[in-house]
């Protein structure tokens, strides 16, 4: 290896106008969208076509109903043009009802928001021709199929059912394909969750909802509860909850970073859990306002996580200092849980909605560990050294503790506790993330002993009694890159995403918040299917991923001022991604040569510098980089059979350059 120090040069953006795959983005370029086409029609209706892509004419005779398909999962807020209505005296009513999956397509009900029941018809009353827009708390966060339904004698003629979609509320209705970052972009799921924090869900049946309603189909329900400040937040789900969830962020937060850059939605969600700190214990709330004040061992640490995610992306210190007083109360509050043994004894079950949460539990302890770890780097930026040296003993003990007492080293994994022989999906793959591991056969281990329980579906939670959850898969991916197998993480996505996107029963647009390991639409800790979400941000793992470790551009501190480039593209020989901090541009482009020769084309904004890992490699030969102007001499670096799988890092400068090996 050798360490090179390169002068920045003049910068060119490699981003011209057009946003780079733009045929993969989701986003409508218009707030007003009307049905693509027809699923299905009942009874006696007219001509249902003509109200896809446009206004139209349909009659609805007598009982009867048509469903339709926007073909995305979309939201907003619905309006109806009637033409004419038969005879106005009598009770004539257009319901509308909707579904994320086709499954729950009804003339009866809507799919679900509270466990148990079907939510109730949004129900037009006519009094004669005109424009019908439902009021704003019957915004419909999630759909993707919406039925129009006749109920009684007579006929009523529609001429227009379209759609004020209502996402990205901050956003200039022409901007919100904009996306500032690509990939085969998935992010278009949190556009979904990007909501106006005026209309979160109400959950007026929070605590109510029994077996005894699970047949109703007049669930009332109401997106209408303010859940933040600002104009816009991001929620868990689309559909539901419609509100603040600090562990779904630790998905969804790299997320919305490389796709489009909305910081203030992500601050605006952060504050909003952090205004609700307990400014006496420490204690932050398991989710915003309304759910009640609960205590979470995991949430509590992943809002802490949000902060440390919000720095390391944007840089910005004076919004860390803002919130790092409240930071460390809350740090001490969870490290007042370590017992003796070294590890936090976890004592309220609150978390995913996995089951068996408590005791020293080997996710809520990896997580500990990875905060600490974030803290002592916040400190670092912050000059607040310290309380550096006691963190740092108390992560060292959490780590030989967690070992000592949770690893099994016949099974090559760690147990859930210590009086269990169930091994985790979450805390096996956090020990990874967070670097609990002591070594690398560790890690190895955990991800072969993962990979083996994949289904046909995707990788089960043991501990959900084997749902499948697209939130926990997402830590799994980065434990198999972080264990040097970019293969198992890219086989893994193409199983459990390939499977969302494909399935006729998914919205074929976003991701779904759990299923069961048989693939079935059913979710462990629900009793009632149709709640499921079909947007959930905290499926959005693959996004981070494929950014920070296929294409393998990885930020290391403020914003990107120090960076890495570190591309691994497993079974791929063509790799492009790039996005925006405030810091600058970042792009990498890997693309693999027939006989084993690799180029790398890669950016990073002046005045940055950073590392460039190059990838493994199957042939020898020699590397040359150079950067774009030409202004800086070419580097040379022998690509030999020794150091082929790991050939070392170079340090560069801010820039726009070219690493190329060519075969011998
Ligand atoms: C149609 O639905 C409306 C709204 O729920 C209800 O008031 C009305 O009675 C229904 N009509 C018939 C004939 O069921
Ligand atoms: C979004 O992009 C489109 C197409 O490039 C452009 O016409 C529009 O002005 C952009 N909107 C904003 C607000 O940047
Ligand atoms: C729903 O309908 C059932 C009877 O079908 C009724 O008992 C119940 O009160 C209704 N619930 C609501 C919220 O209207
Ligand atoms: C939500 O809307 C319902 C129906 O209009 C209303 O009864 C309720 O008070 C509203 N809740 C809030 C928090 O505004
Ligand atoms: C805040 O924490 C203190 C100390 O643990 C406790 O006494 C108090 O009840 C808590 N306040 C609330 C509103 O829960
Ligand atoms: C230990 O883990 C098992 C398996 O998840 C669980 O059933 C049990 O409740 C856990 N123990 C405690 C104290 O939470
Ligand atoms: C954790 O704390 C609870 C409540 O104080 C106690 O009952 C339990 O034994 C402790 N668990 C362990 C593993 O020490
Ligand atoms: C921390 O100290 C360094 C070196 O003295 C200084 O450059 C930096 O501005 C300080 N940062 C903060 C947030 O005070
Ligand atoms: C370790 O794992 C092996 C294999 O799964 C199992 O047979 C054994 O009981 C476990 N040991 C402990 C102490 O849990
Ligand atoms: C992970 O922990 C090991 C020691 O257990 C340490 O040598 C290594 O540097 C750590 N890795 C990172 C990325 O911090
Ligand atoms: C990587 O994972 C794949 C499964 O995707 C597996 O077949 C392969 O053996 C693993 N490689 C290593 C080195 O463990
Ligand atoms: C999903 O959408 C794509 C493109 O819009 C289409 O080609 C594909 O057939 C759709 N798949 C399903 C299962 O609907």
């Amino acid at each position: 290896m050798r360490l090179l120090f390169l002068l920045p040069v003049a910068l060119l953006s490699a981003l011209s106008c057009a946003i780079p795959y733009d045929e993969y983005i989701l986003a409508p370029s218009s707030r007003t969208l009307y049905p693509v086409s027809v699923h299905s029609s009942n009874g006696s209706v007219s001509n249902p076509e003509s109200l896809t892509a446009s206004p139209g004419s349909s009659v609805f005779q007598d009982d009867s109903a048509t469903a339709y398909d926007f073909q995305n999962n979309i939201a907003g807020v619905v309006t109806l043009t009637i033409g004419s209505v038969s005879d106005s005296d009598s009770d004539q009513y257009i319901g509308v009802t909707f579904s994320e999956s086709s499954l729950w397509i009804s003339n009866k009900s809507s799919d679900a928001t509270a466990d148990a029941g079907k939510d109730e018809t949004l129900w037009f009353k006519l009094d004669g021709p005109g424009r019908y827009t439902a009021p704003r708390e019957k915004e419909r966060g999630g759909f993707r199929y919406m039925t129009l339904v006749h109920n009684t004698t007579g006929s009523v003629e529609v001429t227009a059912a379209e759609v004020h979609f209502t996402a990205m509320p901050h956003w200039e209705d022409d901007a919100i394909g904009n996306y500032t970052g690509y990939f085969h972009s998935d992010a278009y799921t949190n556009q979904l969750c990007t909501i106006d924090p005026n209309y979160g869900d109400a959950l007026i049946h929070i605590f109510q909802i029994n077996a005894s309603i699970s047949d109703a189909t007049n669930v009332t329900w109401y997106s209408n509860y303010t859940i933040t400040n600002g104009s816009s937040a991001l929620v868990d789900g689309a559909k539901r909850d419609r509100l603040v969830w600090a562990g779904d962020m630790a998905i969804a937060v790299p997320s919305v970073v490389f796709s489009t850059n909305d910081v203030v939605t992500i601050e605006n969600s952060i504050n909003s859990l952090f205004d609700l700190q307990n400014r006496t214990s420490g204690q932050l709330p398991y989710a915003g306002r309304p759910i009640p004040l609960v205590f979470s061992f995991t949430y509590h640490l992943y809002s802490l996580i949000g902060v440390a995610d919000h720095y390391l992306y944007t840089g910005n210190v004076d919004y860390l200092a803002s919130l790092w007083e409240q930071w460390k109360l809350a740090l001490s509050f969870s490290l007042s849980f370590i017992d003796d043994s070294g590890l936090m004894n976890v004592t309220s079950k609150s978390d995913w909605l996995r089951f068996g949460m408590g005791g020293h539990n080997i996710e809520a302890n990896s997580i500990l560990y990875y905060t600490i770890n974030q803290g002592i780097m916040l400190a670092g930026a912050l000059n607040d050294t310290e309380v550096i040296p006691l963190w740092q003993t108390m992560a060292e003990a959490v780590k030989t503790s967690a070992n000592q007492l949770l690893w099994n080293e016949t099974a090559g994994m760690y147990t859930d506790n210590e009086t269990t022989t169930l091994m985790p999906q979450d805390g096996n793959s956090w020990a990874v993330v967070s670097n609990l591991t002591l070594n690398s056969s560790q890690a190895e281990s955990i991800s072969a002993n993962l990979v083996n329980r994949w289904t046909p579906y995707g990788a089960p939670a043991l501990e959900a009694a084997d749902a499948i959850s697209p939130f926990i898969s997402g830590f799994e991916l980065q434990a198999h890159f972080l264990a040097n197998n970019a293969t198992a993480a890219l086989d893994l996505m193409r199983l459990e995403w390939g499977f969302m996107l494909d399935d006729a029963r998914m919205t074929n647009s976003t991701f779904i918040e759990g299923y069961s390991s048989t693939g079935e639409l059913h979710y462990a800790p629900y009793l009632n299917d149709a709640r499921i979400s079909h947007a959930h941000g905290w499926a959005t793992g693959p996004t981070f991923s494929l950014t920070s470790y296929v294409a393998g551009i990885q930020l290391l501190s403020a914003g990107g001022r120090t960076w890495r480039i570190a591309p691994e593209v497993g079974d791929l020989k063509f790799v492009d991604a790039g996005f925006s901090t405030g810091v600058g541009f970042f792009a990498a482009k890997t693309q693999i040569t027939d006989d084993g020769g690799w180029q790398i084309d890669f950016e990073a904004p002046e005045g940055t510098n950073g590392q460039v890992k190059l990838p493994s490699s199957t042939c020898t030969g020699r590397v040359l980089l150079r950067e774009a102007n030409g202004k800086v001499e070419d580097v040379a670096i022998d690509v030999t059979k020794e150091n082929a799988g790991q050939v070392g890092a170079v340090d560069v400068a801010g820039g726009i350059w070219t690493a190329k090996l060519t075969c011998e």
